[in-house]
């Protein structure tokens, strides 16, 4: 039996955690960003301005989110939310709060996630405000189920210049925890690259697992750097055993 040190963890989770399983990173060397104009395909004007290319651009991404498999990170934060109550006793808890829109997590095995930036597997009908589970590729012609309007259903995407979902269940779970862990992110997008700040004033113990050195990495307590289905199985073995 070992004994946890911590009982409230709050894990960020970026583009890092899935590179491994085969989807490509926004800011890494090729990345999503070299190859399109955010302000072509992931803003409201964008959007407003090419619809089509918007939705050749995420039913292109929904496609591949629906060909890899989650790796040994994400199934990690997994066993580390079903392992810790027994550990730490009932009232323990794991968040993860991903930045991600693909559903290696859910996938994993991961329950209590929030997707801050929306999910590629969600469409979202503009015209009766209904938000539904979405697999198939998507069109200004698509015609919403619930309203049976077309020309309104989008990609249930946070674009930028739009505001993150979930995030004052995030402030609150950050005021409370215990344990922050950000892994395979950059740190360049607010306002989750301010919340090692937010669990730093917290009290909480914060800890970086990339691949690099992130933009914020001088803020953590702790960093590792490496792989992550090599760093965060280790680091989540040690959580679990209390050595750390
Ligand atoms: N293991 C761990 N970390 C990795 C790995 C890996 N195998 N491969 C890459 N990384 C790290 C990179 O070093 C980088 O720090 O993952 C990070 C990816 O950074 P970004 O590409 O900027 O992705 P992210 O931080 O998730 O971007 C945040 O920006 O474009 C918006 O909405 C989009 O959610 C995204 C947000």
């Amino acid at each position: 039996m070992s004994n946890s040190r911590y009982s409230r963890i709050v894990i960020l989770t970026g583009a890092g955690i899935s590179a491994e399983s085969g989807l490509a990173t926004f800011r890494d060397k090729g990345g999503v960003w070299a190859q399109y104009d955010y302000q072509e395909v992931a803003t409201p004007e964008g959007f407003e301005r090419n619809p089509e290319k918007v939705h050749a651009f995420y039913n292109m991404r929904r496609r591949n989110a629906q060909t890899v498999q989650p790796n040994a990170a994400h199934r990690a934060l997994a066993l580390l939310e079903r392992e810790l109550p027994l550990i730490a006793g009932v009232g323990a808890e794991v968040l993860v709060v991903t930045q991600n829109v693909d559903n290696l997590h859910e996938t994993a095995g991961s329950r209590h996630l929030v997707h801050m930036h929306g999910e590629l597997m969600k469409a979202w009908c503009t015209y009766c405000d209904t938000r539904m589970p979405w697999i198939g590729d998507m069109s200004s012609a698509t015609v919403c189920p619930t309203c049976s309007a077309s020309g309104g259903v989008r990609p249930d995407i946070v674009w930028f210049g739009e505001m993150p979902y979930h995030l004052e269940m995030i402030a609150s779970k950050i005021d409370a925890a215990d344990l922050f862990i950000s892994i395979g992110t950059s740190g360049n997008v607010y306002p989750a690259a301010g919340f090692v700040s937010d669990a730093r004033r917290a009290g909480a113990h914060t800890v970086e697992l990339n691949l690099e050195p992130s933009e914020g990495a001088c803020l953590f307590a702790e960093v590792h750097h490496g792989p992550a289905s090599e760093i965060v199985p280790t680091y989540v073995d040690r959580v679990l055993d209390g050595s750390v």
